[in-house]
This record gives structure tokens, C-alpha cells and sequence, in this order.
């Protein structure tokens, strides 16, 4: 399915090529969506930013171009207005075609450059530690970020790039035989490591020589030693497990979960063509790449004078691999905006090195409690498993409230979607480099820009739909279509501009730009079926708006599913 934005394009350049035979840029050609209907449907400022080249007056070339739009299919009437600009409105039988077409065939993206693979790099947390608030937006962005680029149909990795090879696994090694509580192990192992990781750090302080200990520990392992490996092995798959039960709760899912470790082979190889090309030297016995001042980035360490290698190198090492292994399109990596600059350092010695493939940085602020209740004295680790359970928990109390007489067995099931749902939600529906405040009470809303709103709406067309089936009426799908009230032509051509919004989203890794459309949607919906009856209305009008409001549920569907949350039919 073209966008309506293309088909309008091409039948304006199929206009100008009768007009300027000998005329051929037309990248300058764009037709967007007008905010205000008195500007009709669609426009162009085409004629004012190509009058130059073709050496015409703006309002000359746009008059021709409204007289070539006579007898065609799409555009009713073509209006001059202002300095140049032409003003579309399209034909209501067009519309309706267009319409009824939704969700036939996927969007047609083909315009744009698709080639390649597109590596998404989140989530990634640290391997014995909990996932914290962070990777939690990560996670949570990351995917959605996968899904917008798979939808559009790229050809998408999503990696989950786990911190599996630090420093901390020799204190771990250390910590596991001497202070390990072997039930408390059993019970929860994170926590149980976390513990000996922080009890390490505790006894390191009065006893210098557990710092060497950890030391000798962390090189066996990097040297291949058996035992430390066994133990290395273990800490990461009680790791997975945990995380394996919070991925599958919010429906995440990964391609690969290669993680530092993999990478390992090819530091040394990395050092060694940044010291033959001259990027890196050694100072101080460490082996480290100074930027030209220009760049205000601080000198990037990429092997320290143990020869151990830093997240840095780690990082290279990852790009050599991704460039070798998949023709790339772009690799995204989400993670806090604490990691920016870390990520400017990369970024600009790969530069260096001529990997030039497009890396984006996609850098995410704080999220805050607005209650206070997660945040542990401690610091900021926040079990992501009991917030997930308190959502669902809350989320229960609200739909027992709301829909008392659904079935309890359903109204688990609901409770789950909601709870999950409005917890990303919250998440994606926020401009991400903001902070975020985190309010059970606003997420878990049925008014505003919320999952439960936006889910609501949903489930509530999908019953006008089975009330109309049972009546026998069930929607047509060839139904005719009618714009006579303003609600339902604005809405048919809101509908339109989900594709758009979409793209935009890729375009600047930004998924609250689909949650604004979606409520937005919503809102448009709303107003239609406050002030339009449907199903009392005589039938070719009711069709018709049956079908309009199937499509409306079509695109929350679609739209919900590629943020990651996932609807009912009922709630
Ligand atoms: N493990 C890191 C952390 O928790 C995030 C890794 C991000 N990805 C990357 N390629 N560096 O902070």
C-alpha cells in the first residue's frame, strides 16, 4: 500500500513532466498533510522552490500545475493560494478506495534506502547484577525502535550486547568461594552475587591484597582457566534466567545475545591497527587515542598497562565484527545519555579507522518516581520484577472497578496487558531524552495519553463491531464509503497518516512521535463517535462508518503492536 503522501507525487510529477518535458530534479518534490482543512487535504510548495530553476513565477507554475490535476482520480480540486502554494483536496470516492485498502497490503517503503542489515543494539545489561531502571528503558525503547524498523521493512538485528566480561567477575570469582550464602544462592542468585560483589568491595577496603586476588582470578579467567570459566558460565546463565523471566513478561525478544565476551579475540587485533595506522599510542604504558582538541571528546583508553581492554575496545571490537558479518545499513545503540560521550569516542575512532557505516547514538534521560516507592536506599536498583507485578497488581484493581462483570479468568489476562502495556507506555509516550516521572496513578489512567486509554478505545470499537455482527450487520469490507459530517472525513484523513508517522519515528529513533498519532487517533475517533451514531444510522451510513471505525481499530492495533503493547478485545 503506497503512502497517500507518494501517490500524490507521483501524479504531480506526472503533471510536471507534461508541463517541462525537459525538467528532471525532482527532489524537491513534496506533498505533506495540511494541519488546517481550509488548506485543503494535502499541499505542495513545490512551485516556490523549484520557480528559480524553471525560471517562472511561483504562482504561474502553480496554476499550470492545478489545471493539469483536471480529470484526475485522486485530487478533486487543486487551489492556488499565497505566494505559490497548492492546495489539494481529494476526492471523497478516492479517499474512501484508500480507506477500505488498509491493511490489505503492508506500507510500501520502498522509497526509501532499506539495503542492509540495521543492528539495534539494547537492553544489555550487566551479567550478576539486576536490571535496573535503565535498562529498562532500554529495553523497552530498543524494541520498539527494532519493531518501527522491521515494520517499515528493513532487514533488523536486535542484539542484546551483555555486559558479560568485566572487571567484576574476578571479585565475583573472589566473593563466590569464600562468602557465599549457597541458599540464598538457590533462592535468587542475582541478589546473592550482587551481595558478595558489594561485600567484596566492603572487605577490599581494610584488606588491599583481595584487590590483587581478584586480579590473578579475572586473568585465569581471561586466560581460559577451567574452573573460572565453569564459574563465569554459571554467574551468566542464572543471570539469563532472571532476565529470560522479564523479557518474556514484557514480550522482548532478541536475535542475538553475543554480549562483550564474543568480542574478545578481536581486542588485540583492534590495538594493534590503531597503533599501525598511528591513531592510538602508547602513554604512560597504556595504549590510548588523543582527539584533535576540536572535538572536545576526552583521550580514549584502549588498553591499560596490565594489557587488559576497556568497554571502549570492547566496543570497536563489536563494530569490526558487525561490518564484517552483515552489510550494514546503520548500527542504533540505546542506552542512557550517561554513556554519550562514550559513544562519541567510539564513534570517532571508527571514523578514524574508515569504518564508515552510520552508527546512532539514541541516548535516553532519567526516569524519576514521582512516589518515591521503587527507589531503594541503597541506590537506584529497582527489581524490574516487582514493578512489573505491582503494575499488573494496580491494573487489576482499576479494570475490577471498571468491569466488574467480566470473567475473572479474563480480567487476569486483561490485568496483565494493561499493567505491562502502561508501563512502557509511559515509557515510549515521552520524549526520550526528557526525564520521566513514573506515576502508577497518571499511567494507569483511562484519560489522557495512556496505554489504558489508548487499549480502551480499542476494545470498545472491537465490541461495536461483534454488537453490529450479531445483529447481522456485520462490517462490510467492500462497503461504500461517505464523508458527509467533517468528523469522519478529518478522520479518514488522520488515518492516512499513520505511515508517516511511523517513518518519522525511524527517522529521529523516536517512538513517542507513533504514541502522539495514536492518541491523537484516539481523540479524532472519540469525537466522531460522540457525535455520530453508527449503528442507529440508515445502513449505507452505517456501513460506512462501520468500516471507518474497523480501520480506526486496525491502525490502534498496529500502531500499539509496534511500541510493543499488546490489546484485548475486551477490557
Ligand atoms: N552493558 C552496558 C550497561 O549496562 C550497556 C551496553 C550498551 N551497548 C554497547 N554496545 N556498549 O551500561
Amino acid at each position: 500500500m503506497r503512502l497517500m503522501e507518494k501517490i500524490l507525487e507521483a501524479e504531480l510529477a506526472g503533471i510536471l513532466k507534461k508541463i517541462y518535458p525537459d525538467f528532471s530534479d525532482f527532489s524537491k518534490l513534496f506533498v505533506q498533510k495540511t494541519g488546517d482543512n481550509k488548506f485543503g487535504d494535502y499541499q505542495t510548495n513545490f512551485a516556490m522552490t523549484t520557480a528559480k530553476t524553471l525560471g517562472r513565477k511561483p504562482v504561474e507554475i502553480a496554476r499550470e500545475i492545478a489545471d493539469g490535476f483536471a480529470g484526475s482520480e485522486a485530487v478533486e480540486r487543486a487551489e492556488v493560494a499565497g505566494p505559490g502554494f497548492l492546495n489539494l483536496f481529494l476526492r471523497a470516492d478516492f479517499l474512501g478506495g484508500y480507506i477500505r485498502g488498509i491493511g490489505a497490503s503492508p506500507y510500501d517503503y520502498s522509497f526509501v534506502q532499506r539495503d542492509g542489515a540495521v543492528v539495534v543494539d539494547y537492553s544489555s545489561p550487566n551479567i550478576a547484577k539486576r536490571m535496573h531502571i535503565g535498562h529498562l528503558r532500554s529495553t523497552v525503547i530498543g524494541d520498539a525502535i527494532k519493531r518501527i524498523y522491521r515494520f517499515m521493512g528493513y532487514d533488523v538485528v536486535g542484539d542484546n550486547h551483555l555486559g558479560d566480561w568485566g572487571t567484576q567477575f574476578g571479585k565475583l570469582i573472589v566473593g563466590y568461594r569464600n562468602w557465599l550464602d549457597r541458599a540464598a544462592y538457590e533462592q535468587s542468585p542475582i541478589e546473592e552475587l550482587e551481595r558478595i560483589y558489594v561485600e567484596f568491595e566492603r572487605r577490599s577496603e581494610n584488606d588491599p591484597a583481595l584487590a590483587e586476588t581478584a586480579r590473578v582470578e579475572l586473568k585465569k579467567l581471561q586466560d581460559g582457566d577451567p574452573v573460572n570459566t565453569g564459574l563465569w558460565k554459571e554467574f551468566i546463565d542464572l543471570s539469563l534466567k532472571e532476565y529470560g523471566k522479564i523479557y518474556t513478561r514484557m514480550g522482548v525478544s532478541f536475535d542475538t545475545w553475543y554480549g562483550e565476551s564474543f568480542y574478545h579475540g578481536l581486542m588485540p587485533g583492534v590495538v594493534k591497527t590503531l597503533m599501525d595506522k598511528g591513531i592510538a599510542k602508547v602513554s604512560e604504558d597504556a595504549v590510548v587515542v588523543f582527539f584533535d582538541e576540536s572535538e572536545h571528546l576526552p583521550p580514549c583508553l584502549v588498553q591499560k598497562k596490565d594489557g587488559a581492554f576497556l568497554y571502549a575496545t570492547s566496543d570497536l571490537a563489536c563494530i569490526k565484527y558487525r561490518r564484517e558479518n552483515y552489510k550494514l545499513n546503520r548500527i542504533i545503540y540505546v542506552t542512557d545519555d550517561r554513556q554519550s560521550d562514550h559513544f562519541r569516542q567510539v564513534f570517532r575512532v571508527s571514523e578514524l579507522l574508515g569504518w564508515n557505516e552510520p552508527k546512532s547514538h539514541v541516548p535516553f534521560g532519567f526516569m524519576k518516581f514521582a512516589d518515591g516507592m521503587f527507589s531503594t536506599r541503597k541506590g537506584n536498583v529497582i527489581p524490574l520484577d516487582s514493578l512489573l507485578e505491582e503494575a499488573v497488581k494496580r491494573a487489576r484493581a482499576v479494570i475490577d472497578e471498571k468491569n466488574p462483570n467480566l470473567p475473572e479468568e479474563e480480567k487476569d489476562n486483561v490485568a496483565e496487558r494493561v499493567g505491562v502495556g502502561a508501563v512502557k507506555y509511559a515509557d515510549l509516550s515521552k520524549n526520550r531524552v526528557s526525564m520521566v516521572i513514573f506515576d502508577w496513578d497518571k499511567m494507569l489512567s483511562f484519560e489522557g495519553n495512556t496505554a489504558p486509554y489508548l487499549m480502551y478505545t480499542y476494545a470498545r470499537i472491537r465490541s461495536m463491531l461483534r454488537k453490529a455482527e450479531d445483529a447481522g450487520k456485520a462490517c462490510r469490507e467492500d462497503a461504500e464509503m461517505f464523508f458527509t459530517e467533517d468528523a469522519e472525513r478529518s478522520l479518514a484523513l488522520l488515518l492516512t497518516q499513520f505511515p508517516v508517522a511511523v517513518m518519522k519515528a525511524a527517522e529521529t529513533f523516536s517512538p513517542n512521535l507513533i504514541a502522539d498519532y495514536l492518541f491523537e487517533l484516539c481523540q479524532g475517533y472519540n469525537s466522531f463517535y460522540n457525535a455520530l451514531p453508527v449503528l442507529k444510522e440508515k445502513e449505507s451510513l452505517m456501513y460506512s462508518r462501520l468500516l471507518l471505525s474497523e480501520r480506526v481499530s486496525r491502525i490502534l492495533k498496529t500502531g500499539l503492536d509496534i511500541l510493543g503493547v499488546e490489546c484485548v478485545e475486551r477490557m
